[in-house]
């Protein structure tokens, strides 16, 4: 069933913390989780609930930087998490250690992943796609985690 697809209604920051808290309890070493969202809807936000379910400590976990494309936490597996926003070929994006990152001990969560997305194909993937209903509601679309 790894493409079973799930809908969650997030109806607050809070809410979103909590859903990416769950996920990030449940991952598996080697996966990448690619994450697609117009700006706003959560992508950071979920990430952030994400590494903190995999025991990063809250003060490592920072927004994303304006500059800085990789970003690495320490919880129970290594957590990178690219943002590809001002990625914009493949071989920037390969040029950036992708597949380095990528290892039974790690999680790889690719913000903007549409922008990568030729790059992604083969790998483990988790794809997570997150729309802005309203001022605090969002939908979540996660297929290929088993349970949640
Ligand atoms: N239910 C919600 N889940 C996540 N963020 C929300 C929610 N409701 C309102 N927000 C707001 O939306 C913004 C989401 O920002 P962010 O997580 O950085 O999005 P992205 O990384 O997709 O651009 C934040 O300002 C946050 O306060
Ligand atoms: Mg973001």
């Amino acid at each position: 069933m790894a493409n079973k697809k799930t809908e969650i209604i997030s109806e607050s920051v809070e809410q979103t913390l909590e859903i990416g808290r769950k996920i990030g309890s449940l991952l598996e070493g080697g996966k990448v989780i690619s994450l697609v969202g117009q700006l706003g809807s959560g992508k950071t936000t979920l990430i952030k609930g994400i590494a903190a379910g995999m025991g990063a400590k809250s003060s490592q976990i920072v927004n994303s930087p304006t500059f800085v494309i990789v970003n690495e936490y320490q919880g129970r597996l290594n957590i990178f998490h690219i943002d590809a926003y001002r990625i914009n070929t493949i071989e920037e994006f390969a040029a950036i250690g992708f597949e380095d990152f990528i290892g039974p001990e790690s999680i790889v969560l690719v913000e903007w992943a549409d922008k990568v997305s030729q790059a992604l194909e083969g790998y483990d993937l988790i794809q997570i796609r997150m729309q802005h209903k309203d001022q605090n509601t969002r939908i979540i679309e996660i297929t290929g985690l088993e349970r949640i």
